[in-house]
């Protein structure tokens, strides 16, 4: 078992909870390096002399089945600190002889009041009228043997235990997310005081280090990138070009499917402002072409990501001495593919990304952001001096507005949709709403329907707008505007985009929806 960086750290083994990544990020928050392994992984490790801790995650799994994930009891033996949360606490209970009662009795969901009971180094500072935000059906309903109960809820009488002399604990709560109240004091209680574990982690000084890797991994050899213009593929090419210069080829495939304006003007600025060497290839006549009379959605995805490979292969070949492909791969997809539980949104729709290139190319992959957070990612930005148009820009899908325009895709939709878009997107910035959102965007159904302006009837497309509020895509709610806002939006749009006459706001939160139509 390979760790991403050789220093001391904490280790997260995931159980497949849908908030491991939280827990990661809220250690990394405190300053501390994290990162995060599956439970098989932990078996694979040989030397424990950088590990100051460990924490077990939530999961689905339940230790009182006949088989469930569980860790090897010679971790315990290690004298390393372990914090098990919610069935990371019930696995401890299990493993050190207590009792756990399956969920057919009594299930605990949403707030919870805590009673304190002792006091331990864990909840130093923490107490006060704390509520705590429980997501469990197993509780633990016998202590195991030498821990003690630190607190209980009304309806969970072990909330929180310990076994102080071994430095084992368990929360039964969930510390990372942000409806338990003061749940980091759980974290910094148990880094700075129970591990002893020393602050070496901050995002923007990592810099340095990515840069000197990278150009010990390219050393002669051209790393080609193919730009997005989006936030992780710009980091990723800046920090590239900070290491390699002019051997970096940046290619941006222009597929005519993207917001208005957009594409030039990232181009522009990386070119100018930052020296990238970019190659632009409009590429949007072979995009209409290859989509014409297309309306199946999954279709629409591959064309495009196939069409994609093929431009962007052809393109590559140009240059010669290349060896590697250039990636923003994130952390969170790195986890996501080897997790437990796996992502259930790449199994809903194909999602369309350079991951088809390297098998085709045959080059070495380059991932200079693979050990880092969304959040993460931005502060790299900023300390590369990116612009906040790129540093900060919502995700926007690989098909772009190909799959915002329900039903078959022509030049003068795009249009259509690109004006509606561009309205919207500006109305959020001049409001100040644009960075309390997620995503947002505009979209053409296919449907017309009747309109009067001025005294003539009309009949034109519908638009529909998304906004949502999400912390990672996988889930998300619709973002609540002020009435006045959304007048001024729906005037405004049909006012001024010819081939629209209706506009209809999404409420729907994912799930059930997804936040793309397509
Ligand atoms: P859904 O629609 O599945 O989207 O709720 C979740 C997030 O993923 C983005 N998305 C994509 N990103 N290639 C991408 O790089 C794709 O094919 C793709 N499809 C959806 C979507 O914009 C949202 O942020």
């Amino acid at each position: 078992m390979q760790f991403h960086i050789e220093r001391e750290k904490i280790l997260i083994i995931d159980f497949g909870s849908q908030l491991t990544k939280l827990i990661g990020r809220n250690i990394r928050e405190l300053g501390v390096y994290s990162e995060i392994i599956t439970p098989e992984e932990l078996k694979k490790i040989k030397n424990f002399s950088k590990i100051k801790g460990i924490i077990f995650s939530g999961g689905p799994s339940s230790v009182t089945l006949k088989k469930f994930q569980s860790v090897p009891m010679k971790i315990f033996e290690k004298n390393i600190p372990i914090l098990g949360i919610c069935y990371g606490l019930q696995l401890i209970a299990k493993l050190f002889g207590g009792k756990i009662k399956p969920s057919k009795f009594k299930r605990e969901f949403g707030r919870a009041l805590l009673i304190k009971k002792n006091v331990s180094l864990l909840t130093k500072k923490f107490f006060s009228k704390n509520s705590v935000w429980m997501s469990h059906e197993d509780a633990v309903i016998k202590l195991p043997l030498s821990f003690k109960i630190i607190a209980s809820t009304k309806d969970s009488k072990l909330t929180i235990i310990e076994n102080a002399k071994r430095k084992i604990y368990g929360v039964q709560f969930h510390p990372e997310v942000s409806h338990t109240e003061n749940g980091k004091q759980i974290f910094k209680n148990f880094l700075f005081l129970i591990c002893k574990i020393k602050k070496n982690w901050k995002v923007s000084s990592q810099k340095i280090r990515l840069i000197k890797e990278i150009k010990k991994k390219v050393k002669d050899s051209k790393v080609i990138c193919a730009l997005s213009g989006g936030v992780d593929s710009s980091v990723a090419a800046l920090l590239i070009n900070k290491a390699i210069k002019k051997k970096l080829i940046c290619i941006m495939v222009d597929t005519g499917l993207m917001r208005k304006d957009e594409f030039k003007f990232t181009y522009k600025i990386l070119k100018k402002k930052y020296g990238l060497n970019i190659r632009l290839i409009n590429a949007s006549n072979i995009f209409f072409k290859n989509l014409k009379n297309i309306s199946d959605p999954e279709k629409k995805r591959k064309i495009i990501g196939k069409t994609f490979i093929k431009i962007f292969e052809k393109e590559s070949k140009k240059y010669k001495n290349v060896k590697f492909l250039a990636q923003g791969t994130l952390y969170p997809d790195i986890i996501e593919s080897k997790s437990s539980s796996g992502s259930k949104t790449s199994k809903i729709k194909s999602h369309h990304n350079v991951g088809g290139l390297p098998k085709v190319m045959k080059l070495k992959i380059i991932e200079p952001l693979k050990e880092f957070f969304k959040d993460e990612v931005r502060i790299l930005g900023k300390s590369l001096n990116l612009v906040d148009n790129i540093n900060f820009k919502h995700p926007f899908p690989g098909p772009g507005l190909a799959i915002r325009i329900v039903g078959r895709i022509t030049q003068e939709k795009v249009k259509i949709l690109q004006e509606a878009d561009s309205i919207f997107i500006n109305e959020l910035i001049q409001n100040n709403l644009y960075d309390k959102i997620w995503q947002a965007y505009a979209a053409l159904l296919p449907i017309k329907t009747v309109g009067v302006m001025g005294d003539s009837r009309t009949y034109e497309n519908i638009c529909l707008l998304r906004a949502v509020t999400s912390n990672d895509g996988m889930t998300a709610d619709y973002f609540n505007f002020p009435k006045d806002f959304l007048d001024r939006i729906s005037n405004k749009i049909v006012n001024n985009v010819k081939g629209i006459n209706r506009v209809v706001y999404d409420i729907t939160s994912k799930p059930p929806s997804t936040i793309e139509l397509e």
